[in-house]
C-alpha cells in the first residue's frame, strides 16, 4: 500500500521508466527483535554501485517505520525521511548501511510486511510489502544474500534457507526482498524427507497451530509429488537441504512462494476428510504445487519489475494446471480452468479494468495480480507451446533456465529463448502480452467437391486505452468430423496470423462437422452459427472432450437465453442430449457432472448483453430454476439410479477417481432434491463421513429452501472448526434466495463469528455476496450499498482485500439504467470516502471511468 494520506497524489509508474537500480545488494543482515507493538529491526546491508545505472541516487524504500538510527560506514547517514522512503548521500564506492527501525505488527491489520495472526508472527512481502518492515531497495531486480537472527520467547522461529540454530538462518541464493520470509511462533510440524534426482535429501515440514497437526498429511503428499513432477517434466531440483510450509489464518491471499519457506493461507493447505471438499482438496494440491514450482519460475529467475509478473504467474499457473492435468484427469482440468477463465478474465477483459497481460502502468502494483496476469498468461503460455511444440517448449524452457539462472528477466527474455530454439520469429505472437480485450473470431464454412474451407475472421474490441487492435497469431485447433460420428480430420492446428485467414482440408467424402478450438487452444471467444442439432451432435460424438463438453455449454447457453429473452420453454433437443450424456456408460462421471453444470448467471449476463440485450438477475436466476427442474423432471427415472451407482463405499480417498464419482452423484441428489422434497439429501447430511457428502446435501437442502434444520446443525457441529465456519458463512449468502442475499450478508454480520479483519472470513460473507448475481443486483440496490458500506469499512484495516473485492462492480455498465446509477452512486461512494487508500481509490476510479 501506497501512502493513504489523501493529499498524496497517486503515483502512476510507467514500464517504459524503467531505470536499473544505483546501488546493487551483496548481502544483508537482519535481526529481528520480536514484540507486538514495538519491534526492532536491525540492519546491515553492504552495498555496491551498480556499473549498469545511469544515475548515483541512493534511495531506500521504507513505510510506516520509526526510524532509530541509519549510519553509512559507521558515521550517521544523514538520512532524508519521507512518507516512502529514505535518501542519504552514498560513497561511489562499496560500503554498509546499517540501521535500527522500529515497527508494530500487532496493529498492522494490513497483513502486508510483519503482523500477528492469532498470537504468530508472520510476513508477507510481495509485492512491496519489505519496505513496511525496514529501509530497502524494495525492488525486485535488486538480489542479496541475506542471514537473519531472530530474538524472542516464540518456541519455534524461522526464516529462509538453511537453519544455523539459535533463531539464526541463513539463505545462500540471493533472493529480492519480496521473497523474505519470518514466522514464529507455538507451532508444531508435520515432518517428512524427499530424496530428489541427484540424490540429496530434503527435510520437509508443515508447520500449524497444535490443534491442526491431523490436517497436513496430504499438503505433505501433494509437496512430494510437486517435487517429483518438476523433476520429471520440467528437469528441475530443488536447491536447499530444507523446505517449510506455514498455515496462518489470516492471510490476503492463498499463499506465498518465499525462498524455502512458504507462507499459505491455512484454508489452501489444512486438509481432512472430515473438514475439506473435493475442490479444497484438488485446490490444496494446485497451490502447494503453484508456489512450489515458483523456487524456479520466480525464486531461481524472478522478475525484473513487477510488469513482467505474468513471467513468474503466468509461467507458474501453467506449470501447476499441466501438474494437476498430470495428476487427475487432464479433460476435467481443461474445462474447469476454461469455465474459471471466462467467469473471471473474460469478464476483466470486457469491463473498465482490462488491461494487458503485461500492463503499461499502475499504480498499485497489488491491483494488477489479476485474472488476466495470471490465468490469460497461462492460456499464452499454453499458445506458445502449441505453435512450437512440445519438443522446443522443453528446450527453450531448459535454455531459459540456465541461461537466467539467479537474474532478473523479462518477458522479452524469455521469448529470446525460444526464439533461439525455434529460429521463429514471435514478433506478432508478442501482441498476447501487449494487447489487452478477448479476440472474437467469426468462421465461416464453404464446401465444395472434396474441399471444405473454414474462414476466420479475428477482431478484438477497443479496451481501456487501447482503440485499436493489430491482427494475432491464433492458434486454433480443428477436427473434422462425419455424419456418422467418426474423425474424418485428426486434430490439425490452425494458425491465424491475419484480420481474415482461410484454412483448407481436402480429399473429404462429404461435408464434414467441423470441432472447432478444441481443447480451447486459444483464448477466444468463438463466433459461429452453429445450430442445436449440431451442438448435440458434437455432445455426443466429438473425440476431443473438451469440445465436447464445450458443445453442451453453447447449447444450454443458447437454451437458457431464448428462455430470458423469448420466454422459451426448455428446448426438448437439450434434455434429450442431457439424457443420453447420462446414460453413457463410457464416460467419466466427473465429466458428466460438469456437462449437466448450467452456465452462471453471469455468463448468461454477459452473453446476452454481448447480443445487445439488457440483463435481468432475476429472470436470469427464475430461468436457472426453471431450467433445472424440467431436467430433474425429464431425468427422474434415472435419478435414483445414478444416485445409487455413484456411492463410494471404503474410507475416503480424496483421488480424481472417487471425486468424480461423488460429483456426479451429488449433481443427481441436487435433482432428486426437487423432487422428492429433500428425503434423499437429509438421509445423506446425516450420514455423511466427509465434507463433500455433508455440504452438498446441505446445498441441495438450501437450494430446494428446505435446509435451515440441518444448516443450524452443521453450525453447531462445526463450531470450532474456522475453516468449515467459512463455508457455513458462505452458504447462507450463496445459496439465499433470489434477492435475499443483501439482508442475509447483513445479518451474519452480527454473527458472534463475524470477524471482520479475518480475509477468509470477510470473503465468506462478501465474496459469496457478490457472487450471488441476483442477490447482488436486487432491485433495490441494498446488495450495492451493502458491499460499499463495508468494504469502506475494510478499507480502513486491509486495502488490499477491499481493493480485491471491489471487482464485483466491474460489470457495472452492462446493466438497466436504474441499477447503474445505483452502482455509480456505490462507487462514488466509495471515492469519496475520507482517508480512502490508494489500493481501493485506483480500483473505483478505473471502473467509473469505463
Ligand atoms: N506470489 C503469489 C502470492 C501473492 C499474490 C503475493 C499477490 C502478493 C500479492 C502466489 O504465488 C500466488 O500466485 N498465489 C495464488 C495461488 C495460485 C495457485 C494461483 C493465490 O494466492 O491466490
Ligand atoms: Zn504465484
Amino acid at each position: 500500500m501506497k501512502d493513504a494520506s489523501p493529499a498524496a497524489a497517486p503515483l502512476e509508474i510507467f514500464l517504459s521508466d524503467y531505470t536499473p537500480p544505483a546501488y546493487l545488494v551483496d548481502t544483508v543482515e537482519l535481526v529481528f527483535k520480536l514484540h507486538p507493538t514495538a519491534t526492532r529491526v536491525l540492519s546491515k546491508i553492504a552495498f555496491r554501485p551498480n556499473p549498469e545505472a545511469t544515475d548515483r541516487t541512493f534511495y531506500l524504500h521504507g513505510e510506516q517505520l520509526k526510524l532509530i538510527s541509519a549510519t553509512i560506514d559507521g558515521k550517521d547517514a544523514n538520512a532524508k525521511i519521507t512518507d516512502l522512503g529514505l535518501t542519504a548521500q552514498a560513497p561511489d564506492a562499496p560500503f554498509v548501511f546499517e540501521a535500527e527501525v522500529e515497527i508494530s505488527p500487532q496493529t498492522n491489520t494490513a497483513l502486508e510486511g510483519l503482523y500477528m495472526s492469532n498470537g504468530m508472527y508472520c510476513t508477507q512481502c510481495e509485492a512491496e510489502g519489505f519496505r513496511k518492515i525496514t529501509y530497502y531497495p524494495d525492488r525486485p531486480d535488486v538480489m542479496g544474500v541475506f542471514t537473519v537472527t531472530i530474538e524472542g520467547s516464540e518456541p519455534v522461529k524461522l526464516s529462509n534457507g538453511n537453519d544455523l540454530g539459535g533463531g539464526k538462518w541463513h539463505d545462500p541464493w540471493p533472493k529480492p526482498a519480496y521473497l523474505f520470509a519470518l514466522v514464529a511462533g507455538d507451532l508444531v510440524n508435520h515432518p517428512d524427507t524427499f530424496n530428489t534426482m541427484s540424490g540429496k535429501q530434503v527435510e520437509l515440514n508443515i508447520w500449524v497451530r497444535k490443534g491442526d497437526l491431523n490436517k497436513c498429511a496430504f499438503g505433505m503428499d501433494a509437496l512430494k509429488r510437486s517435487m517429483k513432477w518438476d523433476e520429471e517434466v520440467y528437469g528441475r531440483e530443488y536447491d536447499l537441504d530444507l523446505f517449510n510450509i506455514v498455515a496462518v489464518d489470516d492471510f490476503n491471499m492463498g499463499a506465498m512462494e518465499n525462498k524455502g519457506l512458504n507462507i499459505f493461507n491455512s484454508s489452501a493447505v489444512l486438509a481432512s476428510p472430515e473438514t475439506s471438499t473435493d475442490a479444497n482438496f484438488e485446490r490444496i494440491e494446485a497451490i502447494i504445487a503453484h508456489e512450489y514450482f515458483h523456487n524456479w519460475t520466480g525464486n531461481r529467475i524472478t522478475c525484473r519489475d513487477w510488469f513482467q509478473l505474468c513471467l513468474k504467474e503466468g509461467l507458474t499457473v501453467y506449470r501447476d494446471s499441466q501438474f494437476t492435468a498430470d495428476e487427475r484427469s487432464p479433460a476435467v482440468k481443461r474445462i474447469e480452468d476454461v469455465i474459471a477463465l471466462r467467469a473471471r478474465q473474460f469478464r476483466e477483459d470486457n469491463g473498465p479494468l482490462a488491461h494487458p497481460v503485461r500492463p503499461e502502468s499502475f499504480v498499485e502494483i497489488n491491483n494488477f495480480y489479476t485474472a488476466t496476469v495470471y490465468e490469460k498468461g497461462a492460456e499464452v503460455i499454453g499458445m506458445l507451446k502449441t505453435l512450437i511444440g512440445d519438443e522446443a517448449y522443453y528446450k527453450g524452457c531448459d535454455l531459459y533456465f540456465t541461461r537466467h539462472d539467479g537474474q532478473a528477466c523479462t518477458i522479452e527474455d524469455w521469448l529470446a529463448c525460444f526464439e533461439e530454439v525455434t529460429g521463429r520469429d514471435l514478433t506478432q505472437f508478442k501482441l498476447w502480452y501487449s494487447q489487452a480485450g478477448t479476440p472474437r473470431v467469426a468462421v465461416k464454412e464453404a464446401w465444395s467437391e472434396g474441399t471444405y474451407t473454414l474462414t476466420f475472421t479475428q477482431d478484438t474490441p477497443p479496451t481501456p486505452g487501447q482503440d485499436v487492435k493489430d491482427p494475432k497469431v491464433i492458434p486454433i485447433a480443428v477436427g473434422l468430423l462425419n455424419d456418422a460420428g467418426e474423425e474424418v480430420h485428426a486434430t490439425r492446428i490452425c494458425e491465424m496470423t491475419d484480420v481474415v485467414h482461410a484454412f483448407r482440408f481436402t480429399g473429404l467424402d462429404a461435408k464434414p462437422v467441423p470441432s472447432i478450438n478444441r481443447g480451447f487452444s486459444a483464448p477466444i471467444i468463438l463466433e459461429q452459427d452453429q445450430d442445436n442439432a449440431t451442438r448435440a451432435f458434437l455432445l455426443a460424438h466429438d473425440t476431443d472432450p473438451f469440445n465436447k463438453w464445450e458443445a453442451g455449454r453453447a447449447l444450454a447457453r443458447d437454451v437458457m437465453i431464448r428462455m430470458v429473452t423469448e420466454d422459451a420453454t426448455p428446448d426438448q433437443a437439450y434434455l434429450d442430449a442431457l439424457l443420453a450424456v447420462a446414460r453413457d456408460d463410457t464416460l467419466d462421471p466427473a465429466f458428466k457432472a460438469l456437462a449437466f453444470s448450467t452456465p452462471s448467471a453471469d455468463d448468461i449476463a454477459q452473453a446476452l448483453f454481448d447480443g445487445g440485450v439488457t440483463p435481468d438477475p432475476t429472470k436470469i436466476y427464475n430461468t436457472t430454476q426453471t431450467l433445472r427442474q424440467s431436467v430433474a423432471h425429464a431425468m427422474q427415472d434415472t435419478l435414483p439410479r445414478i444416485y445409487a451407482e455413484m456411492q463410494v463405499d471404503g474410507p475416503f480417498s480424496p483421488d480424481a477417481e472417487a471425486a468424480g464419482k461423488r460429483a456426479w452423484g451429488n449433481v443427481a441428489l441436487s435433482l432428486l432434491t426437487r423432487l422428492d422434497g429433500g428425503a434423499q439429501a437429509r438421509t445423506q447430511f446425516e450420514s455423511a463421513d466427509n465434507m463433500t457428502q455433508q455440504l452438498s446435501a446441505l446445498g441441495a437442502l438450501l437450494r430446494a429452501e428446505v435446509g435451515e434444520e440441518a444448516s443450524n446443525a452443521f453450525c453447531e457441529q462445526w463450531k470450532d472448526d474456522r475453516l468449515v465456519i467459512d463455508k457455513w458463512f458462505a452458504m447462507q449468502v450463496s445459496y439465499a434466495k433470489l434477492d435475499a442475499a443483501p439482508a442475509t450478508a447483513k445479518a451474519l454480520t452480527n454473527h458472534p463469528d463475524f470477524d471482520m479483519t479475518n480475509p477468509n472470513r470477510f470473503r465468506a460473507v462478501f465474496g459469496a455476496l457478490a457472487g450471488n448475481t441476483a442477490g447482488f443486483h436486487s432491485p433495490d440496490g441494498s446488495g450495492y450499498a451493502l458491499l460499499a458500506d463495508w468494504l469502506i469499512k475494510l478499507d480502513a484495516k486491509n486495502p488490499q482485500t477491499a481493493a480485491r473485492m471491489s471487482t464485483a462492480f466491474e460489470t457495472w455498465k452492462r446493466y438497466d439504467a436504474d441499477r447503474q446509477a445505483m452502482m455509480r452512486e456505490a462507487l462514488e461512494r466509495m471515492k469519496a470516502a475520507s482517508n480512502l487508500s490508494g489500493d481501493l481509490l485506483e480500483m473505483v476510479t478505473r471502473i467509473l471511468n469505463a
